[in-house]
């Protein structure tokens, strides 16, 4: 009995020599070397004390008050998901979604911070502080080790002539350099830069040849039929058709590509709803507009349109524009409006007059 007692409480080497083996639950002997030892790291004052049982219940509660309300929060985000924001077209109507984001989010962040400051509080008021020691074994090499490897560097180096040698030595060093440089040979594999294409679309070749030829401009067509538009095909106000300049398909280098950039949405507004930008006053032709049709976001087609509030649609991030108001962003990640087209009216027929003020599409580094 008194031998087991001794093998557990004892770190020294027995009589003989031979190390002793550690009991379970007995100190560590990595406790001498831990590299926060006890007395340099004292344990904060309270620690390990009975909590007063008065303000650990009333702790208690505000906990518990506080992981409810974490749950009437959660609950309330599920409710509202499923249910309010289904009325009025759904949570992804554009009515609805600037409120939807508003009580979605706001459920959500209450509920995370409720159940953060309860845990918190958990923490601080109801479990005793400790000082907790990760024990770790010696990283440092022994000094022997150290001698050995500097001893078989130099013998390597010696042996290789690199310090001997200098032409091989320089040399391999201009080798060596391109290579620091291939990284930057791959950002080619990015694609060419932008430069000047997205600045023009073909609206503004087709203006300037239909111009030599003593016209106004160049005639809207119908995307899909190629019909020239009148004015009074296109009378009813809260329409909107996709247009191209006439003449793209045959006479655009690259067609396919012009299209993509040329490609216009054009909507009638009621006359008394409709304002007209400050010097883009005579851009229009009695309420009827012309915006390019790709996203100034990141290039969807902003395609939908909603007649009651004369708003347009980009359905990739939702980013809406203001028909009435030059497409103005009124809400989604867009940064700016969509770019508009100067129209007017020659023979009875829709024409444009000019290119699109500002490049089309979504911003670039080289847009200035
Ligand atoms: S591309 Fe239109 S909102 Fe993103």
């Amino acid at each position: 009995m008194s031998e087991t007692n001794d093998t557990a409480g004892s770190q020294e080497p027995r009589e003989d020599g031979t190390p002793r083996e550690r009991v379970v639950g007995t100190p560590s002997p990595a406790a001498d070397s831990a590299l926060l030892a006890k007395e340099e790291y004292p344990a904060p004052a309270g620690a390990g004390e009975e909590l007063d049982e008065r303000s650990a219940k009333r702790a208690e509660r505000v906990v518990a008050s506080l992981f409810l309300l974490a749950f009437a929060a959660s609950v309330g985000f599920i409710v509202y998901f499923i249910g309010w924001s289904g009325r009025d077209g759904g949570m992804h109507g554009i009515h609805r979604a600037r409120e939807s984001n508003l009580w979605l989010g706001g459920l959500m962040a209450l509920s995370f911070m409720a159940m953060a400051i309860g845990v918190t509080i958990w923490v601080r008021r109801l479990m005793s502080s400790k000082p907790i020691v990760q024990e770790r074994h010696e990283l440092e090499a022994t000094p022997e080790d150290r001698a050995a490897f500097s001893a078989a560097f130099m013998e390597g180096a010696a042996d290789s002539g690199i310090t001997k040698r200098p032409l091989l030595r320089r040399t391999l060093l201009l080798a060596a350099a391109p290579l620091g440089l291939a990284p930057l040979v791959l950002l080619r594999d990015l694609g060419p830069l932008p430069e000047k294409r997205l600045r023009h679309t073909y609206w503004g070749e087709a203006v300037k040849a239909a111009k030599e030829k003593g016209r106004t401009g160049v005639r809207l067509v119908v995307d899909g039929t190629n019909k020239p538009l009148k004015v009074s095909d296109f009378a009813s106000p809260g329409a909107m058709i996709t247009v191209l300049p006439e003449g793209i398909e045959e006479n655009a280098h690259h067609a396919l590509n012009e299209i993509a950039k040329a490609v216009t949405i054009l909507i009638n507004v009621p006359a008394d709803q409709f304002k007209p930008a400050k010097g883009r006053e005579n851009w229009h032709v009695n309420g009827i507009v012309a915006y390019s049709k790709i996203c100034t976001h990141v290039g969807c087609p902003a395609a939908l349109y909603e007649q009651t509030t004369h708003h347009i649609l980009c359905p990739c991030h939702q980013s809406t524009f203001d028909a009435t108001d030059a497409a103005k962003v009124v809400f989604g990640p867009a940064a700016r409006p969509l770019p508009q087209l100067p129209l007017s009216v020659e023979d009875g027929y829709l024409v444009a007059t000019a290119d699109f003020p500002e490049p089309i599409g979504p911003s670039f580094w080289e847009r200035g």
